[in-house]
């Protein structure tokens, strides 16, 4: 029997992008199709997105979505069946989906999200014609008002099916004033403590987590820290209540984008077996960032430039680093703060720190076939991608010992090392003197070539493909369709 799913998303590789977020939501359709799940896939009418659909068909229209007429376009993503929401006045806004030219948040924000809430709760509800669906998947905040319109104002004759939300970082809450509630087109029942209401105002995620059948996060060690004030940044009431409806599933790569036996950007492709040939891509990216060609440790950082990355306690280190005799080639964007003082690091640093402010996914590529490790001292981290595709591609990841980034990388102490199991370098606590250890360590390694060899092959010969974690998400809707609810 196929499952039929409606995953809503506000991001997708290959369209629309600004993190892990987008790799997830790109790759699931595949990762599910052999796992007995049709996955049809929702976005929002950005340009890209509808330009991918510019020869689709109307499936369906809306006189009004809050305010806005709205259609809906079939295509293919990926070959996969894919749905957008076309709503010009919302949607159609070159740059970034969620800020302005001035990075400050869209302040229509709230009604942007909920109408395409709005629309895929119809959709998910079978209001649309010769479309139908056993489970509703929706994905971070942007999606989650789906659950929440699903659960209090179904469609007339709508079906109400099982629901996943899945927490693809608490961080990001969707939170907005109550000014917003009257405007939503909710029953006034759903302003409840189990509803959309939260300090007083209307919070999606929180909404998407009290409607949904089952709440998942991106690896299980997440899944127990968002219980815990640090990392639940105030849903972990939620969590803890719905303890036992919540599952850690952690996030697959996608082995057919990201393989350095076949990535077409790499000068030189390679394998576990012939590592030396990395050493030209290394070359390579000596000459892209500016740095001094030489035998020792090339660090590499690909990141959001962001408090939670941890972007600012590397920034400290720095000194530190160059001064161990490693070199550093980073890749991101963020804040501008942080831009700032990675340039006067890179000023102080000439030839031993080199810099690449932007979103380049060709070049990041590149860095993983050429950097010797990578370094995340992310302050939590949902489940991480960085680090996986760095392990396929024998980049070492050094990682701050949180979320994602504990479930994936095993440590190269001595136990780690005698077993022959070590993939990486793990830290406890973001701090100087943990990420400094932490880089000493690696340089240690970098020091013995057979040591470091091994590393990288174990991180190699790992599989982070989807084929369990897709089994995982199957086995989920079956379960769910099973109670019914
Ligand atoms: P997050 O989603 O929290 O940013 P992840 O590690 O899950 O972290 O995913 C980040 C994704 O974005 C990876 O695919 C990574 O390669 C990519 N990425 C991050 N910053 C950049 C950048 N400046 N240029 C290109 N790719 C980037
Ligand atoms: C979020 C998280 C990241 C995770 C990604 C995909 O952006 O910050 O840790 O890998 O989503 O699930």
């Amino acid at each position: 029997m196929t499952i039929d799913v409606l995953s809503v998303s506000s991001e997708a590789v290959p369209l629309i992008k600004t993190g892990g977020l987008a790799d997830v939501a790109g790759a699931l359709p595949g990762a599910l199709a052999p796992h007995g799940v049709k996955m049809t896939l929702m976005l929002p009418g950005y340009p890209a997105a509808m330009q991918a659909v510019r020869k689709g068909k109307v499936v369906h229209e809306w006189d009004s979505l809050l305010g806005e007429a709205a259609r809906l376009v079939s295509g293919k993503i990926n070959g996969f069946p894919l749905l957008v929401l076309d709503v010009p006045a919302y949607f159609s806004r070159e740059g970034s989906p969620y800020t302005d030219h001035s990075g400050h948040d869209w302040n229509d924000n709230w009604r942007r999200f909920a109408a395409f809430g709005r629309a895929a709760a119809d959709l998910a509800a079978g209001a649309v014609k010769r479309r139908r669906f056993d489970v509703l998947h929706a994905h971070d905040w942007q999606a989650a008002m789906a659950l929440a319109y699903l659960r209090f104002s179904p469609p007339e004759g709508g079906r109400r099916i099982p629901s996943v939300m899945t927490i693809h970082n608490m961080a990001f809450q969707g939170y907005f004033g109550p000014e917003i509630f009257p405007r939503l087109g909710l029953p006034k029942s759903a302003w409840t403590l189990d509803g959309v209401e939260y300090h007083g105002g209307v919070s999606y995620l929180k909404a998407g987590m009290e409607a949904a059948s089952a709440i998942t996060t991106v690896s299980p060690t997440y899944a127990a820290e968002i219980r815990m004030s640090e990392f639940g940044m105030g849903l972990e009431g939620i969590v803890a209540s719905r303890s036992e409806r919540v599952f850690g599933i952690v996030n697959g790569i996608d082995t057919g984008l990201w393989n350095p036996e076949t990535d077409p950007e790499l000068a030189q492709p390679y394998t576990a077996a012939k590592l030396a040939r990395r050493k030209r891509n290394k070359r390579g990216l000596e000459v892209e960032f500016g740095l001094d060609p030489d035998e020792g440790p090339l660090f590499i950082v690909i990141s959001r430039l962001t408090w939670q990355k941890g972007m600012d306690v590397l920034v400290e280190t720095l000194d530190h680093l160059v001064g161990t005799g490693a070199r550093l080639a980073l890749l991101g964007s963020g804040d501008a703060e942080l831009e700032a003082s990675l340039h006067a690091a890179a000023a102080r640093h000439p030839g031993r720190i080199g810099l690449r402010i932007g979103y380049d996914e060709a070049l990041a590529h590149r860095m993983q076939g050429g950097g010797d490790a990578m370094l995340v001292p992310s302050r939590f981290e949902p489940c991480g991608l960085t680090q996986l595709y760095a392990l396929a591609y024998g980049c070492v990841p050094v990682v701050a010992r949180t979320g994602g980034l504990a479930d994936t990388v095993i440590d190269a102490n001595l136990a780690g090392l005698a077993a022959g199991v070590a993939t990486g370098v793990q830290f406890a606590g973001v701090h100087y003197h943990s990420l400094a250890t932490a880089i000493d360590r690696t340089v240690e390694l970098y020091g013995h070539p057979k040591v470091w060899r091994t590393i990288q092959r174990n991180g190699m010969k790992c599989d982070f493909s989807w084929s369990t974690s897709g089994r995982a998400y199957a086995e989920l809707y079956s379960q769910l369709m099973a109670e019914g609810q």
